[in-house]
Parts: C-alpha cells; structure tokens; sequence
C-alpha cells in the first residue's frame, strides 16, 4: 500500500469530513452522538449502520462494515485504496501530493505507470497478432474451442508468435527499456550475460485486467498438449495473483446479484459466451482471503464451481471455508460427469447451467456429500460409518443448519431421525473437552462462549488501549509481566502500530491511523474502538478482568495440549499429568483473586 505524506494524508481527512461524505450516499439522522441510517452494504429497513464525526469512523451493527472515510469509499465506490484517496483529493480539490516531497512514493508510482502500459501495449500486441495472419492456428484453436470473434474481442485475447523477440523488439520500439519490460514479466533473463528474450512464445493470451480496466498480466495456453498448459504472470510491482480474480473487470458498473467462481480462464469465457456472464476465476490457486473481499466489494451472494476432479473439490473446500470467514453467502454448484463448466456449458447450454445453479447445495450440505462420496452406502457398516463420520461434522455446526442435514443423514443412512439425533447431540458433549485442535502454530477453538469471551476480553483491551498513551503503555506492559498475547493477530498488528504512533506523539489520530491498515485489521479493530464510547482512564479494573480471562484461557489451552499429547517436547504420560495438576492448581488460584 503506498504511504502518503503524513501532512497531505491529515488535511485530506479534515476536508473529508465523514458525515458530509456519507451523507452523500446515505440518509443520516442524529441520535445521541451518532448519526444513524440504513445500512448501504446490506439490505436492512431498520437503521443499524452509524457515523461518529468525533471519530471520523462508520460501523454498521448489522453487518459489522466499517471504518474510516478510506474504507467508506473503498466500500461504496468499489475502489482500491489508493484510487479512493484520489477520489477523496478530487472531491474537495486538492492536488495529489505528485510535486511532495516524497521521492519514494513519486519514483514508485511513476514505475508502475510504466508497467502498466508495458502491459498495455503487449496486450495490444498480442491482439493483433493474433488478428494477423500469424495467428491463423490460434484463431483455429479458439473456434475449435467455440469462441466467436466477437467473445475473442470481449476478453482481448491474444497470440503470442513463435518467436524469442518478437514481443521484445515491439515494445522496445514503442520506448520501452529491457528492464520495464522484464519487470513486468513480458521478458526473461537468458542463461547468456545481457540476453533476454520473451515470456510467452506460440501460446494463447488471456489478459487479466483489473477493475479499473488496466492489464495487470496475462495467462498463456499452449495450444494443444504439452507442459506447461498454462503459463501465468509471475508476482510483479503491479500483478500478484492472490490479490486478483480473473475477469473481475466485467463485473465493474453492473448491477449483479451474485459472482460465480470457477477454476479457470476458459470456463469464465466459454460461460459468457453462453449467457453466463458472473464468472470470475481464482487464477489456478486455492482461494485467498484478498480474493473474497474482493468479491465482497460487488456481493455477498458467491456460486463456487470448480472442476469435478479431486484436486477441484480439494481446491473448493479450502475456498469454501474462505469464503464462509469473510461471511459470504455461498453455495456450491455440483457438475455432473466430471466435466468442468467450460465443457458442461458447451454440452447442454445455459439453462441447463442456470438449473444447476438452482439446485447449487449450501455449505454443509455439500461437505456432507463429500462425506458421503468417501464412504460407499453399500453395507450397514458402510453406512453406520457414514452416519457416524456425518454427525461428527453436523455436530460443529449452528442448530438452524442441523435440521436439515439430519433428515438427509437418516435418510442416506437408513437409520431413523431420533438415532441421528441424538448421534449428533451425543459427538457434541463427548467433544466439549477436546476444544482446541492444534493446526501449525495457531490454536483453533471450537468451543463458541470461550472464543466470544475471549474475543470480547480482547476487543476491550485494544479499546483501552486507543484512549491514551498511558493506556497503551499500562496495558502492554502488563501483557508482557503476565505473558500473555492476543489470539488476534490483528489486534497484535494493532497493538503495534498504535505504540509506534504513541513513540512519536502524545494524542493520536484514530482514524488516521486506521486508515493505513489492512482492511482485515480495520475490520477487526472496528468494533473494538466503538467500545472505547464505554471505557474511560479509569476503568483499570476492567482491563485487570480481561487479562485474566486472557490468562486462563492461555492456562486452559495449554492444559488440554498437554493431556491431548500435542506437546511433543513432554511424551511421558505421568509428567504430563504432573505438569496439567500444576496449571490447574494455577488455574483456580487466578480465578479467585
Ligand atoms: N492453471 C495454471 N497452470 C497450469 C494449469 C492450470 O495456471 N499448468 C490454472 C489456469 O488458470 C487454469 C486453471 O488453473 O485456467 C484450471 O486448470 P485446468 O482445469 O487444468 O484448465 P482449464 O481451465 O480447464 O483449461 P482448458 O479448458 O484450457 O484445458
Ligand atoms: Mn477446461
């Protein structure tokens, strides 16, 4: 993310008043010292969504939306960060800190510029050549796969010529230099001193272009059979695939009800030329947390269809959990026969696609039928098994969503609904101790009062934090007298910032400061700066209570790692029950105090 000066950043925020700016967008009216209105990010008829001009920070009670000005904008204009700051300067006529002393800043935009229309121009390039005669086999290829010209010129793609220069020597001529274009990965370094010849030779080219219309990459298919099948733009200044979504840029400017991901770059194409015209792909990667929100920021309403094969479902269920954590309504589309969505539209048409997406399964159902596919129901052992391995995950989930998947477990299973029942009733309180599943370093808790506890203790302690330098200082260096961190790693990135901040001055800048973090540690820190409304300097026993509940809970995970045997360092059964004896004793003295 690129720094702005601190100065031009804070004039900026104080011209950009943020009830003046959501205002524009949202009808607001005032009750105690907030301002209130419906809530823009999410259908609701009640007001839940609210202003404070003495925070310059928006949250919504609803949908737990929030942040600064940045965010707002961000959110409603579906910005990057820095295209909302210039929304922001343009709005209230400030020129953008180009002729500012920061030489960083300056030098870095002015590279990726450069970047952009190397990309720009090879884009255009590669159009054309496949335009031209030498793209013969390629356009060939294309129909052969069913596109016309018209969805050929929808997506730019383009024909890269079997040729080691041919790219190179065109964008030389256009005023490019031999690093830019390798920077931008349109080029590589050859085994020779000072070579260099062209990324993409004889391939196919899918531009992939950000929301803001600039090319960003390219994918590249070789046509036919041979390895790689497709070669994808590395991480470059302006390209990093985590971060993008593939045909993102259709969706721009569209009134849309909801986005269908798909696996890759042929099925977003050949859906749109049947009339499916949602998709986006997650460029050949699992599901990152970046591509979620990305998503978020058009709907919360996502279809997920990824290849039949196994290596697709894997991919959908770790991208079905992402999704789930950014709170995205999502529901997963089963294609029959192991085809994928490219090949599955081309068979049957798009209504045939559009009834799979009415028949698109929610999220435990479709794990339950992953559970299902890896028993086979032939025997009553086989069944029982699955009955058996289905409650387990029905167990994990809200009351609401086990209804439904009860009746499915009885009926797959051929047991009745009051076995099942009390099955799924039953995995619950036999887990309750095993809360905690050690997944790398991170401890994960199943046990929902513990984290909300937890969670609460800690949104208190960021408060606190926020209201004075003495807070901060006072509560940081009882954590580390006490040895305990939060679970939260936005809190912990929170935390540090705001030290940093009190290192150089007394009073800070909430909003400002808020406004150069990450939009997850926004996200998590919100909520917990509108609790500082309830907190004031003296509420230190507050605090007391928090980091205790933090130390028992630190006390009560490291006590059932011990008896689940996680601790490697400590294999003797008696010394682990000696050791858990100690914490416990520890346990109870803590809670008395
Ligand atoms: N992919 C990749 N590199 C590869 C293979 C795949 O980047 N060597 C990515 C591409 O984005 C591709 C997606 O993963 O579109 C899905 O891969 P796959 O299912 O193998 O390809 P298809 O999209 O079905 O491509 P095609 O229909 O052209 O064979
Ligand atoms: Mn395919």
């Amino acid at each position: 993310m690129p720094m702005f000066p601190d100065a031009w950043m804070a004039e900026l925020l104080s011209r950009n008043d943020i009830v003046s700016v959501v205002s524009e967008y949202v009808r607001l009216s005032a009750k105690g010292r907030r301002m209130w209105g419906c809530c823009p990010f999410h259908h609701e008829k009640t007001p839940s969504f609210s202003v404070t001009g003495d925070k310059q920070l928006y949250y919504c009670f609803g949908c737990h939306a929030g942040g600064s000005v940045v965010q707002f904008v961000m959110e409603m204009e579906k910005l990057q960060y820095t295209e909302a700051i210039k929304f922001l300067a343009q709005r209230v006529g400030m020129e953008l800190p180009n002729d500012v002393d920061d030489e960083k800043l300056k030098n870095e935009r002015a590279k990726k510029e450069r970047l952009y229309a190397a990309c720009k121009e090879a884009a255009r390039f590669y159009h054309e050549c496949l335009l031209s005669n030498m793209g013969k086999e390629a356009k060939e290829y294309l129909a052969k796969r069913g596109l016309d010209a018209k969805t050929v010129k929808r997506f730019g793609l383009g024909y890269a010529p079997d040729s080691w220069d041919s790219l190179l020597l065109h964008l030389k001529e256009k005023g490019f230099t031999e690093n830019e274009i390798k920077d931008a990965g349109l080029a590589l370094s050859g085994k020779k001193e000072g070579s260099c010849y062209d990324t993409y030779r004889n391939r196919v080219i899918f531009p992939i272009i950000a929301p803001n219309s600039r090319v960003l990459g390219f994918g590249a298919r070789i046509m036919g059979k041979g390895e790689p099948k497709y070669l994808n733009t590395g991480d470059t200044l302006i390209f990093n695939k985590r971060n993008n979504l593939y045909a993102i840029n259709m969706q721009k400017g569209k009134q849309i009800n909801d986005i269908l991901i798909v696996e890759g770059y042929m099925d977003v194409i050949s859906l749109y030329k049947h009339g499916v015209e949602n998709a986006v792909a997650s460029l050949g990667t699992a599901l990152t947390q970046q591509q979620a929100r990305l998503i978020k920021r058009y709907t919360n309403k996502v279809y997920i269809c990824y290849d039949g094969d196994a290596a697709g479902q894997n991919a959908m269920l770790r991208g079905l959990d992402i999704l789930a954590k950014e709170e995205l309504k999502v529901r997963v589309v089963v294609i029959p026969g192991g085809l994928d969505p490219d090949e599955y539209v081309r068979k049957n048409g798009k209504d045939a696609f559009e009834s799979l997406k009415d028949k698109a399964l929610t999220l435990p159902a479709y794990k339950l039928l992953c559970i299902e596919r890896a028993c086979d129901l032939n025997t009553d052992e086989d069944r029982e098994e699955y009955a058996k391995k289905a409650c387990a995950y029905v167990s994990t989930i809200e009351p609401v969503e086990k209804e439904r998947c009860i009746s499915q477990i009885a009926r797959k299973s051929g047991l009745s609904r009051e076995t099942i029942m009390s099955q799924c009733g039953a995995t619950k309180s036999s887990k309750k101790e095993e809360t905690f599943v050690k997944r790398g370093n991170r401890r994960e808790k199943k046990d929902d009062e513990s984290v909300q506890r937890r969670l609460k203790a800690e949104r208190m302690m960021v408060a606190y934090m926020s209201l004075s330098k003495d807070n901060a200082m006072y509560v940081m260096e009882k954590m580390a007298q006490e040895d305990v961190q939060f679970e939260n790693e936005a809190f912990t990135e929170y935390a540090d910032a705001l030290l940093m901040e009190y290192s150089e001055k007394d009073v800070i800048d909430e909003a400002r400061l808020l406004s150069t973090q990450s939009a997850s540690v926004a996200e998590a820190v919100l909520p917990a700066l509108q609790l500082s409304d309830e907190l004031s300097d003296s509420s230190r026993d507050i605090i007391e209570d928090c980091m205790k509940t933090m130390q028992a809970d630190a006390i009560r995970a490291r006590i059932l790692e011990i008896m689940n045997g996680a601790d490697a360092q400590m294999p003797d059964f008696a010394e682990r029950l000696m050791e858990a004896e100690k914490l416990k004793k520890q346990l109870s003295r803590l809670l008395e105090s």
